[in-house]
């Protein structure tokens, strides 16, 4: 179950259910041993996310570095020279910006049925956030890449613990060449937060949060996909669709990489009771490396759509936020729906496809709202 936790404890609430999270407010925290911190779906309206808002998946304990603090980020591996850098190194480098989605590929997890293990994330395990700092690849070429570079290996300072693994993933060469995958060391105009990954972290715009390592400490270079349990094990989808509830068999997987074409609502809220008359209906919608060409918005349970209005211009690998005005909303409840449509042809499909990680809920959004009739206004 979710609970609640409210930086500034201003609400009536349990005082166990009250947790100061520093730089964090009112997020939903998803009981674990490491932090797991969900925005509430009603805080998404603005475009770029406030690092106040923004969620929160750590699989370890966060490791703390303090301004100041000595670091250092080795290149090794598959590179003709090893190099090691520090922040100056990284600030003496050319910067390049980015706004981009970051979203957990177990958000939407709790729509899954049957359900399946790991926190039930809602719509807020997501946010837009705008990032810079050096490009990997000329980090790598720094390092001279050999002939055998097949994947590039990201670790963090976070340690293994009990049962829980080093958070060691790899990705393919070519993504880690693309001109927009980056060692970010700033988000929102500011130095990265420790809960996102202060000093820098890696930056793999359109695909899985997992692959944008945090606290980075080590990139190495490697001939082939790296071999860990975060790779091997997490992460990883069925090659052809399950029969929902059963489990996929070994080999038979493949590495999540890109993000799913998706659209949320954000208001009105699931259940909300609303005024007759004019309703507006608003999200966000994103997609992996191409654009959001369309939201349609139905509020008769899918059987008729509508378009919904894109706000501002198209940018790569950033959401696009929508809204619709529904002008006659007659009394009662009403099941309304968004989905979401992009630049390659990819459409939310009506049911997303079960696997036994919950990954990348992506069905067409759908919430229940009850119109006040008259009589209920009165009172
Ligand atoms: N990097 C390290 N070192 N350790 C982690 O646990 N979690 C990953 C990724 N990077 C993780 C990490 C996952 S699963 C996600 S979804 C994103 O960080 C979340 O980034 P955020 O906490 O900045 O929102």
């Amino acid at each position: 179950m979710e609970r609640s936790f409210l930086s500034e404890g201003k609400t009536a609430q349990p005082s166990s259910a009250v947790q100061t999270i520093p730089e964090k407010e009112r997020m939903i925290h998803h009981p674990s041993s490491s932090l797991e911190l969900e925005m509430p779906v009603e805080f998404l309206k603005s475009w770029i996310t406030p690092v106040s808002h923004f969620f929160v998946r750590n699989h370890l304990e966060e490791p703390s570095i303090s301004p100041g603090a000595e670091w250092h980020l080795t290149v090794a591996g598959e590179v003709k020279k090893p190099i090691t850098l520090n922040l100056p190194h990284l600030a003496g480098m050319a910067r390049h910006s980015i706004t981009a989605v970051l979203e957990c590929a177990g958000n939407g997890r709790a729509f899954y049925q049957p359900q399946t293990p790991g926190s039930p994330w809602g719509r807020g395990a997501v946010g837009n956030a705008h990032f810079s700092g050096p490009r990997l690849r000329d980090i790598l070429l720094r390092a001279g890449l050999k002939a055998t570079a097949r994947h590039v290996m990201f670790r963090g300072l976070d340690q293994a613990s009990g049962e829980t693994p080093p958070f060691i993933r790899s990705i393919p060469i070519e993504k880690a060449l693309d001109e927009d995958t980056l060692v970010a060391t700033h988000m929102n105009d500011a130095p990265l937060t420790t809960h996102h990954g202060f000093p820098a972290r890696a930056l793999v715009p359109g695909w899985i949060g997992a692959s944008w390592c945090k606290w980075l400490t080590e990139i190495r270079v490697l001939d082939k996909e790296f071999e860990g349990e975060f790779m091997r094990e997490a992460y990883r989808v069925p090659c052809q669709p399950v029969p929902p509830g059963t489990l996929a068999s070994a080999g038979n997987t493949r590495a999540l990489t890109e993000l799913s074409t998706k659209s949320i609502i954000a208001g009105p809220a699931p259940g909300a009771t609303v005024k007759t008359g004019a309703v507006t209906i608003h999200g966000a919608a994103w997609t992996s490396d191409a654009e959001i060409t369309a939201v349609d918005i139905s509020t008769d349970a899918g059987v008729t759509w509508k378009a919904a209005e894109l706000e501002g211009d198209p940018v790569r690998y950033a959401w696009r936020l929508w809204s619709y005005t529904w002008k006659d909303a007659e009394p009662g409840d009403h099941i309304i729906m968004s989905r979401a449509m992009d630049s390659r042809g990819r459409r939310q499909p009506p049911v997303a496809t079960w696997n036994p990680g919950g990954y990348l809920y992506h069905a067409i959004d759908q919430i229940t709202i009850h119109v006040r009739t008259q009589a209920e206004g009165a009172g």
